[in-house]
């Protein structure tokens, strides 16, 4: 999709991928409208000069946050809008609370169901639109220590999946971009510890940016990012059973980091 001019609204702007996200596209010559919930983070992003965005704080734990970010939203003229706001989750299932769960299931899953949803009939009466769901190779790669997270990610690409298929007559594209390991406050210090005893590889926000900008110019609608972990991803849906071996050889590991709980 042509990205100069394009119309853009960002969630989770102030993180680590969405700053990186919002100056590629910004030097890309797209117009953005630029969401958080920190106003304090928002007020401090840099944005390289005469980029031309506006920026919203809004929280997509409630319907409030998300009605305001769908109200500016139509008023803004968007014609895509990228769901990449999200909080982690490691840890051990039974040790994590009921509402620790509900965060991950509403933030990563709910609420980028809920704002495509509301503004989907906007996308459709724009020439060209897209909807950009930024989940995660556990998605694809479900993994010990993440169970809520991972079913989060793999929700949020079976959504990908299905609304593509459901909107192939129309104007609107729908692409899942699914990262490996990013350098990002996401991680705590535990998660960054297991990425180094695993041999994880942990790519720069900036790198991911620019992965997701020239895969919305080119032509690929779903990709895992990073090898091995495209191979991972296919391998798992195609022979679950040996992917289920292989994390096992490291659980004792990832129960070790799980326990740090930092
Ligand atoms: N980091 C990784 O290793 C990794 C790997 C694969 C995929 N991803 C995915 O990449 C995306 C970006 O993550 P990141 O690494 O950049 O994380 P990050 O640095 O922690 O940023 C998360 C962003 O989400 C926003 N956010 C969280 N909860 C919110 C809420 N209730 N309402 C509104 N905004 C909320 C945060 O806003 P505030 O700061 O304003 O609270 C922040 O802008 C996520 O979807 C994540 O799952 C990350």
């Amino acid at each position: 999709m042509q990205l100069t001019g394009a119309r853009i609204v960002l969630t989770g702007a102030t993180g680590g991928l969405g700053e990186a996200l919002a100056r590629a596209l910004a030097k890309k010559g797209a117009v953005l409208l630029l969401t958080g919930r920190d106003p304090d983070k928002l007020a401090r992003l840099q944005m390289p000069a005469g980029s031309d965005y506006r920026l919203l704080q809004a929280d997509l734990g409630t319907s409030v946050g998300i009605d305001e970010i769908v109200a500016a939203a139509q008023q803004f003229e968007a014609d895509m809008l990228i769901n990449n706001a999200g909080v982690g989750g490691f840890g051990l299932l039974d040790e994590q609370d009921g509402k620790e769960i509900e965060r991950i299931l509403r933030t990563n899953l709910e609420a980028p169901i809920q704002l495509t949803r509301s503004l989907l009939p906007q996308l459709r009466m724009r020439p060209a639109a897209a909807v950009v769901n930024i989940g995660s190779a556990f998605g694809s790669i479900p993994f010990a220590g993440f169970a809520a997270y991972s079913a989060a990610k793999a929700g949020l690409r079976g959504f990908s999946q299905a609304l593509r298929r459901e909107l192939a007559d129309s104007r609107v594209e729908v692409f899942h971009i699914a990262p490996r390991a990013i350098d990002t406050p996401l991680n705590s210090p535990a998660v960054n510890a297991l990425n180094q005893a695993l041999g994880n590889a942990s790519d720069s926000p900036e790198k991911v940016a620019a992965a997701i900008v020239d895969l919305l110019a080119c032509c690929a609608r779903e990709r895992v990012l990073g090898f091995p972990e495209r191979l991972f991803a296919w391998l798992n849906g195609l022979a679950p059973a040996l992917v289920d071996g292989g994390v096992k050889g490291k659980l004792a590991v990832i129960k070790r980091h799980a326990a740090k709980k930092i």
